[in-house]
């Protein structure tokens, strides 16, 4: 990987301040030049710190929230109540605390089958980012342990990566839910801003061959995400980031 931007913080909280800080500032930048904010949120543990972060002051009242869109990079086939869905969990530690319009919420239907949620969070998509026309101005993303990021697993890259938006996935990690749906790096890749937010010394192994280990798509998913034109910012705790050579 080359101009890695690698940003290392002591420990948890001022990793989730940080990511705190660079939502707002993007988010106040993008309403200040296009009027709006379009973000798609990542599910996993990692990011829940930052959610409640983000639903108290001064974010609370600071991000432009009314212009705010938010998506998700990735949904667990599950209805939107279950506690495995990455829209509850979000729903409970940042939407509902915010002044944020019920229309600004574009949540994947995880109720669906896999065709049928494929097919819907498509034309969401497609409704407010037209392809090629528009980008997410932020995108988060977790990783992990096994090296994967939203639903993109390890093994090989299917065919539909490379033409499609959305598609739908199988895979186990950790006893959450298998059946997902998830954006694909024709997405994430065009972004205006990546920014992942990586946490805790199971990682750091992985982190490291993320960083060093060569380019192994398959063996690495995380490796997929380049954006073309757009900011890649990785925040990492010391503890995942002990393994990683500096440069
Ligand atoms: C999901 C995610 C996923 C997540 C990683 C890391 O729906 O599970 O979007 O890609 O970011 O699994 O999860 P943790 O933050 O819990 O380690």
């Amino acid at each position: 990987m080359s101009e890695v931007d690698l940003r290392v913080f002591a420990d948890g909280d001022s990793l989730i301040e940080a990511a705190a800080q660079l939502f707002a500032e993007i988010a106040i930048a993008s309403v200040a030049e296009r009027g709006r904010f379009t973000v798609a949120l990542s599910g996993g543990g990692t990011p829940q710190g930052l959610y409640q972060r983000l639903a108290r002051p001064p974010y609370r009242d600071d991000i432009p929230w009314a212009h705010a869109h938010l998506y998700w990079g990735d949904e667990r086939l599950v209805p939107p109540n279950d506690p495995g869905s990455n829209y509850a969990q979000a729903a409970r530690t940042l939407i509902r605390h915010l002044p944020i319009p019920e229309e600004n919420i574009h949540r994947a239907k995880g109720e669906l089958s896999p065709h049928e949620a494929v097919q819907e969070y498509r034309r969401q998509l497609r409704r407010f980012l037209p392809p090629g026309s528009e980008r997410f101005d932020l995108v988060l993303m977790g990783m992990g342990s096994d090296g994967h990021t939203a639903s993109l697993f390890p093994g090989p890259v299917s065919p539909a990566e490379s033409e499609e938006a959305v598609i739908s996935v199988t895979a186990k990690y950790e006893g959450r839910p298998a059946n997902r749906l998830t954006l694909t790096p024709l997405v994430f890749n065009n972004a205006r801003n990546v920014v992942f937010l990586v946490a805790g010394a199971n990682k750091a192994e992985t982190l490291a061959a993320v960083f060093s280990g060569g380019y192994q798509p398959e063996k690495l998913p995380a490796q997929r995400i380049r954006p073309v034109e757009g900011r890649l910012i990785w925040l990492v705790d010391r503890a995942a980031a002990r393994r990683v050579k500096p440069r």
